[in-house]
């Protein structure tokens, strides 16, 4: 890449911010130097020194090649920056920004959230986590003993625990359907959701991806057939929200919440949530106070005093977003998926643990490597080539979870590739 190509790109990656709605005083000094131009049209080269670029964004400790998004992402420059200095904004007049001197800017944070996951603002709380999220559907939910709820066996237990909690306490029955780990098709797994269905059941409660495998679960069809039957459908989203392009109204699920501090790259601790207009009357906040009777979904974001430098650095953080382009992304995520299967593939020493089809899995995938413990596997790469990814073993399985996020490089996967190869041969 040229040195203009160069100067062009990095602009785009950094430069959104100096047009944004959300940014600070304090940052707007800083900025100064940059284009006034609001870069979020702007296409960027998708080359792999682009990447690179990308990647340079993010401040990884020398050495460490980082394939663990899957657990928590990091954060890009801009997204530090800009936090950074709401935060310096808040302390200089706590109160003021504290209690609506940022309500235009929180605003603005919901319609770009709104707009990524292609649902109207009215249908987006601003919250912490997904558990937060899977904890206010269980709770708010106005179940009957004998009601069921289907959650299938790969539910993270940030979405199986608010349920038993909750719920099961009251007589209400879980059911928990099996899922195939390598489905050739949706359909086998829309069959298992189908099995498990009920006249009692009321809720099904799923993964959009689950964190086990990396597979996609087909939240469009099961919410077809779910909603022919009245049953409502929560969908957690921690390992979706970001990696691809998502449209929540198309998905047709009921609720759906994710944390941005993994694929979305936003600071720690911001989670968003959506509940579709018409089944909002399900939804109680989980935590009460002033504003709690608001009849807009604001009031299940209303915890007071809370972490708004974070709440705006997620507004950062979709710009960043925008700034590279969700379609760029989306087709990245991909790329380097099947990059990383191509190379896996064929090695006898190396069973991949993940459905391959594009819409069955994305930039989580799942490898075992054969007769190693994936424990030692896991301390070796980290020990002796400075990369972290996730030991997975439930499920039977015996494999390592990459996480390929934006900021992976091609050379990133054949630096993996070759450090497994070595550990296969030891
Ligand atoms: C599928 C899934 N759901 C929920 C969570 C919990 O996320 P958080 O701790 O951000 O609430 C995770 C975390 O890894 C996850 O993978």
């Amino acid at each position: 890449m040229g040195t203009q190509a160069r100067r062009y790109f990095l602009k785009s990656i950094t430069g959104g911010i100096a047009g944004s709605m959300i940014i600070p005083e304090l940052l707007m000094g800083e900025l100064k130097n940059l284009d006034k131009v609001n870069h979020l049209n702007r296409k960027m080269d998708d080359s792999e020194d682009s990447w690179q670029l990308v990647k340079e964004q993010f401040v990884f400790a020398p050495g460490i090649r980082y394939f663990n998004n899957a657990s928590l992402g990091s954060c890009p420059n801009h997204v530090r920056k800009a936090t950074n200095a709401f935060r310096d904004t808040l302390d200089s007049f706590p109160s003021k920004y504290m209690w609506g001197g940022w309500k235009d800017e929180i605003e603005n944070v919901r319609n770009s959230v709104a707009s990524l996951l292609k649902v109207s603002a009215e249908e987006i709380a601003l919250i912490h986590n997904t558990t937060e999220g899977m904890n206010l559907i269980a709770r708010s939910m106005d179940l009957q003993p004998g009601d069921e709820v289907i959650l299938a066996d790969h539910e993270h237990t940030s979405g199986t625990i608010p349920w038993e909690v909750w719920q099961e306490t009251k007589g209400i029955k879980i059911v928990r359907p099996e899922l195939p780990i390598l489905p050739e098709s949706e359909d086998d797994l829309v069959a298992c959701y189908e099995k498990a269905i009920t006249s009692k059941t009321k809720v099904i409660s799923m993964c959009h991806i689950v964190n086990t495998n990396g597979m996609i679960l087909p939240v469009r069809a099961i919410s077809k057939m779910a909603h022919e039957r009245e049953i409502l459908v929560a969908v957690d989203g921690a390992q979706s929200a970001g990696m691809f392009d998502i449209d929540l109204h198309d998905l047709g699920c009921d609720f759906y919440t994710a944390s941005a501090h993994k694929w979305m790259f936003s600071p720690k601790g911001v989670g968003v949530f959506y509940a579709r207009k018409d089944s909002q009357h399900h939804l109680k906040p989980l935590i009460v106070c002033r504003g709690h009777r608001d009849t807009s979904i604001r009031r299940l974001e209303n915890y007071n005093t809370r972490n708004l430098p974070e709440v705006l650095g997620l507004g950062a953080a979709v710009e960043y977003y925008y700034n590279i382009g969700p379609q760029t992304i989306h087709n990245r995520t991909y790329e380097l998926k099947q990059y990383f299967r191509g190379k896996i593939n064929g090695n006898p020493k190396f069973t991949l643990k993940t459905p391959g089809a594009d819409h069955l899995s994305g930039a989580i995938q799942v490898v075992e490597l054969l007769d190693k413990n994936v424990r030692t596997v896991k301390n070796q790469l980290a020990d002796n080539y400075g990369i972290d990814c996730r030991p997975m073993s439930t499920f039977n399985l015996n494999a390592l979870r990459i996480s390929l996020a934006i900021y992976i490089t091609k050379a990133d996967i054949d630096y993996l590739v070759n450090a497994l190869e070595e550990i296969a041969d030891s």
